[in-house]
């Protein structure tokens, strides 16, 4: 029975083992309808176990899942038919053409011929491959290999599509491409579960970002949110028009409340907690009584990779 409720996805102590190790740990959030969420983290944190669990190649050792309104242990057959995958690694038969196969997948979920066929061109133009329909894919370059691979996940209309890496070991042009695309497909109203290692990409294309590491939900929220947990640091980034001096360098640490600070030259960077009013002032009459000189200032908002650090006081694990 297909219950109704605000959420696309929403997971309840979602846990894995391989014997004795737990790849992932009693997951639980929600994933809003129409949501493009993120899970973030370093290689092996999980995410590739949550999306087999998630799109039901893989049974969860403990916990459950709502995926598309159907219970995940139950009702498999019914997630499977409203979701979509882009794995990790997909296959695509590489002496067939995109058209041919489209028309293989379809056969697969028992589409009849002239949707498959409508829906096929319908989704070789989204994905730019249209002109390349007749052309077989091995001759394709890997970026439009993984949007084959999109237009596949999308031939029998999901509700939910789920994108594992969709970049990784794409060249930047392609991945920039293959973001494009990911956005528009999320601006047209689809759910989209999209995991990343890169902490920029995260930051850049999804809402919501679910960080993990080592199995665990660490963190949760939009990236501003994440930004603003107590730790994630600020950074300014001071020229002065000579080099600082050991005495300078301890004072301006001392007058900002700086956690850390470098120093090279004439550059001073100072991480701070927070951006305290009245700071910029501070640093100015400071400098204006050692009689230095400031030439630029510049201020940096905490990545999610300070706040990564933060939370696992380490740094990411690649
Ligand atoms: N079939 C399996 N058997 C044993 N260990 C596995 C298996 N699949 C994944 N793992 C382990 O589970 C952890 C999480 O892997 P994975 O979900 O692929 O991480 P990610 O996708 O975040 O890189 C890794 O330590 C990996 O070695
Ligand atoms: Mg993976």
């Amino acid at each position: 029975m297909e219950r109704a409720n605000g959420y696309a996805i929403e997971l309840k102590g979602l846990t894995r083992r391989f014997g004795s190790f737990t790849a992932v740990n009693t997951l639980s959030l929600q994933v809003k309808k129409g949501e493009l969420f993120g899970f973030l983290g370093p290689n092996g944190a999980g995410k590739t176990t949550t999306i087999n669990m998630l799109t039901t190649l893989l049974k969860p050792t403990d916990g459950n899942a709502i995926v598309a309104g159907y219970d995940l242990v139950n009702e498999d057959s019914l997630v499977r038919s409203r979701i979509g995958v882009v794995p990790q690694s997909f296959s695509l038969f590489e002496e067939l053409t995109p058209l041919e196969n489209l028309w293989y997948i379809g056969e697969l979920y028992s589409m009849d011929n002239s949707t498959v066929r409508k829906r096929s061109e319908e989704l070789l133009k989204i994905v730019t491959l249209y002109d390349k329909r007749n052309v077989p894919t091995g001759t394709f370059s890997g970026g439009m290999k993984q949007r084959m691979s999109v237009a596949a996940g999308l031939l029998h209309s999901p509700q939910i599509l789920f994108m594992d890496e969709p970049t990784t070991g794409l060249d930047p042009q392609s991945r920039i491409a293959l973001r494009e695309l990911t956005e528009e497909l999320h601006h047209s109203g689809m759910t989209i579960i999209y995991t990343t290692h890169d902490m920029e990409e995260a930051d850049k294309l999804c809402e919501r970002i679910a960080i993990m590491d080592h199995g665990k939900l660490i963190a949760l929220g939009t990236s501003e949110e994440l930004k603003s947990l107590q730790g994630a640091r600020h950074t300014i980034r001071l020229e002065l028009d000579r080099h600082a001096s050991a005495t300078l360098v301890s004072k301006l640490k001392a007058l900002s409340g700086a956690t850390s600070m470098r120093n090279d030259g004439p550059i001073v960077e100072l991480s701070v907690p927070s951006l305290r009013s009245g700071l910029v002032h501070k640093i100015s009459d400071l400098l204006t009584r050692e009689g230095v000189d400031l030439k630029e200032i510049k201020f940096q908002e905490p990545t999610l990779e300070d706040v990564f650090i933060d939370l696992t006081k380490k740094e990411l694990r690649d």
